[in-house]
């Protein structure tokens, strides 16, 4: 199996390349800003899969054109699986004191996201089958005060993998968005310290993993966050703007 990471230092994409090494041989293109970072994470599932290829490729994570030419380069030999995975939470208020916190916000969680799936999609068109796997956020379902701005990328991501879901629909692409509930990765460490309740990233990994082998459209991870966002995504205005969420 051949799987480009974008964003490969994530906690939660590397445990899904755990999962995915562990069970077969994979050949496996790990694209990350920091290429010492990446290759801490290559090194680690080289020995855990001796018979894996596994490449790092260093990235700016916001530059259009050397997104395309990464799509191009990587896309010429078969790809079964992209996953985009990086983002950023910074603090609500540093979004709303700061217009400079709220663009890079915007940029790294919300267009750089998109302007990958678009890059690999085109390749995925014309080779007539492939996964796009992209991680949204429970917290693209609602907009709530205490994280609008990361909500709000979470949201466009969704819309976006909504469209190229309709796009590639009858054909052999296919795209899975998966919407963690808060998980126990460094993007949390202010949840942790809060004493916030958080899923395991082996558990989040697994979910993703499952969902994106069954080509699901919408995977909630861990299952639960599905029926809790069900709710939340319903409740009356006049009852949601009244909750300290
Ligand atoms: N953890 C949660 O509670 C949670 C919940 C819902 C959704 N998610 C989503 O899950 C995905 C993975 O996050 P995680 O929990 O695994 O967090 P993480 O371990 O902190 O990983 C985030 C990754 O994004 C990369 N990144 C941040 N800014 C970047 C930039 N400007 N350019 C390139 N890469 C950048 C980071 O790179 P460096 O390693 O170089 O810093 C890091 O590898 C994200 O899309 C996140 O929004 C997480």
């Amino acid at each position: 199996m051949r799987i480009v990471v974008i964003g490969a230092a994530s906690a939660i994409a590397e445990h899904c390349c755990r999962l995915w090494v562990a069970r077969e041989t994979c050949d496996l293109v790990l694209v990350a800003r920091d290429a010492a970072k990446a290759g801490r994470v290559a090194e680690d599932l080289r020995v855990r899969s001796p018979a894996s290829t596994i490449a790092v490729v260093e990235a700016d994570f916001l530059d259009a054109a050397a997104i395309g030419r990464l799509a191009a380069e990587t896309a010429a030999r078969p790809i079964d699986i992209v996953l985009i995975a990086h983002g950023v939470l910074p603090e609500q208020s540093l979004c709303e004191d700061d217009l400079l916190v709220c663009r890079d916000t915007l940029e790294v969680n919300a267009v750089s996201p998109a302007l990958f799936a678009e890059a690999f999609a085109g390749h995925f068109a014309r080779a007539g089958r492939g996964t796009i796997a992209i991680i949204g956020s429970v917290a693209g379902d609602r907009g709530r005060k205490a994280n609008y701005t990361y909500g709000a990328c979470k949201g466009l991501v969704a819309r976006y993998a909504e469209g190229l879901e309709h796009r590639f629909a009858g054909t052999g692409v296919s795209v899975v968005l998966i919407k963690p509930g808060p998980t126990d990765t460094p993007m949390a460490a202010a949840h942790r310290a809060s004493g916030r309740r958080l899923a395991s990233v082996e558990q989040v990994a697994r979910a993703m993993v499952r969902g994106i082998d069954a080509k699901r459209p919408v995977v909630y991870a861990p299952a639960q966050w599905a029926l809790i966002m069900f709710v939340v995504r319903h409740l009356p205005r006049f009852v949601f703007n009244r909750l300290n969420l």
